[in-house]
């Protein structure tokens, strides 16, 4: 009778050594623990025995099974671990690998340079306003007092898409939509930036495509001492403290009078160096006083209100800004060039 427990405990001892996975452990486990296992049938055989037999018997088979109990525990402790090791392996990340690099791109330099402007007026009240890129004639050329026919237009390289509609040659455009919008009521304080596009051949200093902003004030009593007052604010805050300004003469339809604004060379103090080519001053941009003319085609009395305007190239300003000698780089989106631009963002 010992032999056959002894057999069976030596043939589930082997069984357990041989599982290699859970499973088939799993599958010993039922083979001879389970209630239908082999132990369980020794167990069975009891009740035939004489009762003098039984005590040594039952003592046997449950010596067998605590052994075998525990030999399978520990097997299964044993499986256990080696499978977490065999996940982990598998599942390993080589934290030393280099990471993929995310490239971030930076602020364009006339983007730059669109805030700081839309910051500066902001700051002084103005709202900003936008418009198509696609435009009506009646708003670029009509409302802006340049009929057809005015030679004003011949000024103006236009890309036409069909008679009527076209790709703004300036932000003026805007201007006359908001004195438009405006049904005659003032005060109106705002600026307008956007691109706008001509038909030039580009070079160093030309592009069929760039971005101007125009500012507008319209109310009682806006005077060209205002003007003056506003686009010298402007030029220290864009080109530094101790900026002077001055007005020469020029001719705009849309304004009367009209005005070219040069700031004083902020490479030379106006001393006269290469930039400013000796004189001391440099030209930013166009401006004058709204013509009657335009105020009335709007909808406004001009008897009652006036307003100034002022128009500015955004490439030139960045150009003298960041000493930028031709204007096709902002367009080409080299990364050397446009990677410069994180120090100033
Ligand atoms: N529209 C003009 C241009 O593109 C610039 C300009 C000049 C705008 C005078 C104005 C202005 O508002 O008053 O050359």
């Amino acid at each position: 009778m010992s032999e056959q427990i002894a057999d069976v405990q030596q043939a589930a001892l082997q069984a357990i050594e041989h599982a290699q996975t859970l499973n088939e452990l799993n599958e010993v486990k039922v083979q001879y623990l389970g209630k239908k296992g082999e132990i369980q049938a020794l167990m069975s055989q009891m009740r035939a025995l004489p009762k003098e037999e039984k005590p040594a018997f039952g003592q046997m088979v449950n010596d067998c099974k605590e052994t075998v109990t525990e030999v399978l525990e520990k097997k299964q402790q044993d499986l256990e671990v080696q499978a977490t090791a065999a996940k982990l392996e598998q599942e390993k990340i080589d934290v030393t690998l280099p990471g993929d690099t995310i490239r971030i791109g930076t602020t364009h330099p006339l983007i730059l340079i669109q805030n700081e402007i839309e910051d500066l007026f902001l700051g002084m009240g103005y709202k900003v306003a936008e418009g198509p890129e696609l435009e009506q004639d009646h708003y670029n050329f009509e409302l802006a007092n340049i009929p057809a026919d005015h030679p004003a237009r011949d000024m103006q390289d236009t890309f036409y898409i069909d008679p009527t509609t076209l790709l703004r040659t300036h932000t003026t455009a805007m201007q006359m939509r908001e004195l438009e919008k405006a049904h005659g009521q003032t005060p109106i304080k705002l600026i307008c930036p956007g691109k706008v596009y001509r038909r030039d051949d580009d070079d160093a200093t030309h592009s069929h495509q760039f971005m101007q902003c125009e500012g507008l004030v319209v109310g009682e009593h806006v005077t060209l001492t205002d003007l003056k007052g506003t686009l010298e604010f402007m030029a220290n805050k864009m080109f530094g403290e101790g900026r002077k300004i001055r007005f020469r003469p020029s001719y705009f339809p849309f304004t009367e009078p009209s005005v070219e604004v040069d700031v004083s060379c902020p490479f030379c103090n106006g001393k006269g160096c290469s930039v400013c080519k000796g004189s001391g001053w440099i030209e930013i941009l166009g401006a004058g006083m709204v013509h009657p003319h335009v105020l009335e085609m709007n909808g406004f009395d001009p008897e009652k209100c006036s307003g100034f305007a002022f128009g500015v190239g955004l490439e030139r300003v960045a150009m003298l800004k960041y000493g930028i000698n031709d204007i096709r780089n902002f367009y080409i989106n080299d990364e050397r060039f446009l990677n410069t631009f994180d120090r100033f963002d």
